[in-house]
Order: C-alpha cells, then sequence, then structure tokens
C-alpha cells in the first residue's frame, strides 16, 4: 500500500524530485510496518523516542517514494550497502525491469524532517539540517570549512545571516560526500562552495579530490524557517542540469 501519488520512472529522465516531510506528518512510529527485519532492529535500538521516530519514517518514506516509480510494494525494497555505508536499491528487488533498476536515492533525516533524493543518476546526495543546532558554529567553521568559505562567514555580522550561511555551506558539503559515498572519508577544505543570491552554486575542488565541478550541479534552499537542503546531482562533464523538484509528503497527504 502506497500513498504517495504514482509515479513514472520516465518523468525521472534528467530530474531529481525530492520528497520532504516532518516525522509526525509521514505517521511516525506508524512507518515501521514497512519495515525490514534490519531497519526495525535499527530502531529498536535508540533510547530515544525522537531519534527512533525520525528514523522509522524516513526509512518508510524512502520505501514509499521508491515505490512511486516502480511496481515495488514499499515493503518489498531490498538494499545494499556501499563500502563507506551508503545504502542503494539492490537490483535484485523483486519485480524491477531494466529502468526500473537504474532507481537511485538518497536519504536524509534531521530533528524535524525527513528528505529522499529519487533520481535515475546513480551519484545523487541531499542533506537536511535543522539550523536551530546548538553547536558552537565559528568553531566548527574554522576547523571544518575552507579558507574561502571562512572568510564570506567572518563578513556575516548579522547572527541569523551567519547561520542561514553556515548551514548552506554545511549542506551542500554533505550532500556532495553523500553523492560521492565516501561518507567522511574527503577533507572537507579541500572544495568550497559560494552561495550567491539569483546565482547558480558555484565549487571550487583542490586536486586532492581528483574530481571536475562541470561534472557538478548543486542546488539549496531554505525548507521553512528552521531547515536548509541542499542536493548534489553528478550529472556528468558539461550535462546539462537536471530539473529539481520538491514535493511534500505527508500520510494521506500527497
Ligand atoms: C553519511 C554522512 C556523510 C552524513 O551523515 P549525516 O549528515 O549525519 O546524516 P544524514 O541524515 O544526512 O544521512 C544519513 C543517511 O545517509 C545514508 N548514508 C549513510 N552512509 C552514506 C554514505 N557513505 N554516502 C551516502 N549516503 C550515506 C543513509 O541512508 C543514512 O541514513 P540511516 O543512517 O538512517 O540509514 C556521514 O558520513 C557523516 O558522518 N557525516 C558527518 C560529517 C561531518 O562532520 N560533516 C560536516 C560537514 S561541514
Amino acid at each position: 500500500m502506497n500513498d504517495l501519488p504514482e509515479g513514472n520512472p520516465a518523468r525521472l529522465e534528467r530530474a531529481v524530485e525530492v520528497w520532504l516531510g516532518s516525522p509526525e506528518a509521514l505517521g511516525g512510529l506508524a512507518g515501521r510496518d514497512l519495515l525490514d527485519d534490519a531497519e526495525r532492529a535499527r530502531a529498536d535500538r535508540f533510547l530515544r523516542p525522537e531519534p527512533q521516530v525520525t528514523y522509522t519514517s524516513a526509512h518508510a518514506l524512502v520505501r514509499r517514494a521508491l515505490s512511486a516509480y516502480a511496481p515495488v510494494e514499499p515493503r518489498q525494497w531490498r538494499f545494499s550497502v556501499g563500502e563507506h555505508g551508503r545504502p542503494d536499491v539492490d537490483p535484485r528487488t523483486p519485480g524491477l525491469d531494466a529502468d526500473t533498476r537504474r532507481l537511485a536515492f538518497n536519504l536524509s533525516h534531521t530533528r524535524g524532517l525527513v528528505a529522499v533524493a529519487v533520481s535515475t543518476v546513480p551519484a545523487i546526495g541531499v542533506d537536511v539540517e535543522w539550523i536551530g543546532r546548538k553547536n558552537d558554529l565559528r568553531r566548527l567553521a574554522a576547523a571544518k570549512f575552507a579558507p574561502a568559505e571562512r572568510g564570506r562567514l567572518e563578513r556575516e555580522v548579522d547572527e541569523q545571516a551567519f547561520r542561514r550561511r553556515f548551514f548552506r555551506y554545511w549542506t551542500l558539503k554533505e550532500s556532495y560526500l553523500k553523492a560521492r559515498g565516501t561518507g567522511i572519508t574527503l577533507p572537507l577544505d579541500a572544495f568550497a562552495f559560494q552561495v550567491e543570491c539569483g546565482a547558480p552554486v558555484d565549487v571550487a575542488f583542490d586536486a586532492v579530490l581528483g574530481d571536475d565541478p562541470s561534472a557538478w550541479q548543486f542546488e539549496v534552499s531554505d525548507v521553512g524557517t528552521e531547515h536548509a537542503l541542499a542536493v548534489a546531482v553528478g550529472r556528468g562533464v558539461d550535462a546539462p542540469d537536471l530539473a529539481v523538484r520538491i514535493f511534500t509528503a505527508g500520510v494521506g497527504r500527497p
């Protein structure tokens, strides 16, 4: 049973679709019915209710979102896990054909928000962050960000503007790491984002990354007043940008 609108893998050609929802709107622990044994065991290991609800609704949303593009029931999806922990659709999931076997996804969850990006481009990454986090952001920026990013952050005198810019860089960095599937094995200060109002997101890579900025498309946006969202798409050198469409998912509410 899937309550997201009927999808069609063809509409993912040259597109990424991102499904967003709060854990509560996604049905919270009710999503447990859709999870497999390993996911349930992991959900059961959380000691506090909030991460358990977030995890459960996130993994249920992955299944429901994928089922919007393929004739597979949400419970039937199987996943494989890469060397650095990246989960992907297991092509042996029963019911997949040559087209739907190419479905790729990435998941992110933070306090109050879950995001699932789906595409047929394998190198996609998504990150959402709650921008109210209490960490010492100036210290984190000094420790993690590239010199150009730190310089632009230092010029933000307004605390809210600083916070907003910080989380744009943070989510973009995470989305890139996640699209590459490497986790935190890449040096975070070896790539620098530039985000200015009305201009496409720009990125510079140090040689150590062995990567080409022209192969990438990045999108970053606010979600309401409390969250930031970034999407990274490794669309290929000088390939045209993909359409990035964002939807709100919720129980009984496509
Ligand atoms: C995966 C990672 C890159 C992101 O984790 P995160 O931002 O804490 O968490 P998110 O909610 O965005 O993503 C977690 C999901 O990504 C997926 N994931 C796990 N490993 C992944 C990888 N190597 N590549 C892509 N996706 C991965 C999983 O679906 C995971 O969900 P699950 O744990 O419920 O199964 C992780 O390696 C990490 O630890 N990041 C923190 C690194 C850091 O210091 N970043 C600062 C940036 S300035």
